[in-house]
């Protein structure tokens, strides 16, 4: 039996940035207010002509330069999104397009937040099981084109983006454990409704809606269980992890996982101050940034962890 090893990692922000003044001017909020609550001072917000699928592309092919791998020797595709091009076909078969290749398998995750981490996950088991031998795993995000701009209790909180692994089968050892949990009971807490259904009732567009602190008090308790699941899963110590790279929803959930890991914030991996919650693209964001600024480095113990509507959470455990 293989391994599953990252071998690369790449990821793509838009251009454009929208601060937290600039909510100031269009709602009853101020960036004080959105900095102290959940620790974001800008996010970014793709423009007219992009799409979840373009800045997969993006983010897919900085992967693949990491990794030494060409678009055609990949195998499988899965893209975590709950912001697709289309109802369908998936992301990750415009994606493939894209790409230039055709054969391999390609579908979507829909996890909402935790949608990398859930894709992670099924890939290792692809490798793990010999049913893939080079994955390309994708988080990628338009949150924009599914915010209500004129609701304050999500419109400043989300930005755009995707984040890219290539994950290979290998004799070193990689992916140490992926765990994934669900409770569908939370589902009217987090959610956006069916855009085809509503546009043919209301004639509206679908929008997120969240009832913000009862999410952040459930996420708070689950994520401070997955993280005793997943080193008790390897028989690790919280000292043996080097770094935490957590989904980057509001830097005070952040704070509450990483105390209960004994980590001192330099250990964490924070990108939330300039890209918001970028759901799915978050983790793969911001673990793109730590191995390319230098901070994690190979042979490191990486603990990757995620939240969202459904709910859906997740973690994976990974020797880089
Ligand atoms: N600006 C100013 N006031 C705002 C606001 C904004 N952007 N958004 C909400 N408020 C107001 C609320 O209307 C409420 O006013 P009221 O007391 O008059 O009713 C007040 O601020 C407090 O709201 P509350 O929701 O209790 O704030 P909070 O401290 O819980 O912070 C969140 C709100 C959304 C930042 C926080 O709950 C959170 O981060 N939740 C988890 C989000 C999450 O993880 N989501 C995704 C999982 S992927």
């Amino acid at each position: 039996m293989f391994n599953a090893k990252i071998t690369g990692t790449g990821s793509y922000l838009p251009e454009k940035i929208v601060t937290n003044k600039y909510f100031e001017s269009i709602l009853d909020t101020s960036d004080e207010w959105i900095y102290a609550r959940t620790g974001i001072k800008q996010r970014h917000v793709i423009a007219e002509h992009e799409s979840t699928s373009s800045m997969a592309e993006i983010a897919a092919n900085n992967a693949l330069q990491a990794a030494g791998v060409d678009a055609s020797e990949i195998d499988l595709i899965i893209v975590g999104t709950s912001s697709p091009d289309r109802v369908f076909p998936s992301t990750a078969c415009i994606l493939q397009n894209k790409l230039g290749t055709k054969g391999g398998a390609a579908f979507d995750v829909q996890a909402a937040c935790s949608g990398f981490v859930y894709a992670l996950g099924i890939a290792n088991q692809f490798i793990k099981a010999g049913g893939a031998k080079k994955a390309l795993v994708i988080g990628a995000e338009a949150n924009s084109r599914i915010l209500d701009y004129s609701d304050r209790n999500t419109c400043v909180i989300f930005g755009d983006g995707a984040g890219a692994v290539v994950l290979e089968a290998s004799e070193e050892p990689g992916i140490l454990s992926t765990h994934m949990h669900s409770d569908g009971q939370y589902q009217d807490l987090l959610y956006v409704n069916n855009p085809i259904k509503d546009q043919k009732h209301d004639g509206d567009q679908a929008f997120m809606t969240m009832q913000g602190n009862d999410v952040y008090k459930v996420a708070v308790k689950t994520l401070s269980r997955i993280v005793d699941e997943t080193l008790e899963a390897n028989k690790l110590l919280k000292s043996d992890v080097d770094w935490l790279i957590p989904h980057q929803a509001n830097i005070r959930i952040i704070s509450s996982v990483a105390k209960k890991l004994n980590m001192p914030m330099e250990r964490v991996v924070l990108t939330i101050e300039n890209q918001g919650n970028t759901s799915a693209a978050s983790v793969p964001l911001a673990l793109d940034q730590a191995v390319r600024d230098g901070r994690v480095k190979k042979g490191e113990i990486v603990l990757m962890e995620a939240f969202g509507g459904g709910f859906v959470w997740g973690s994976a455990l990974v020797k880089m």
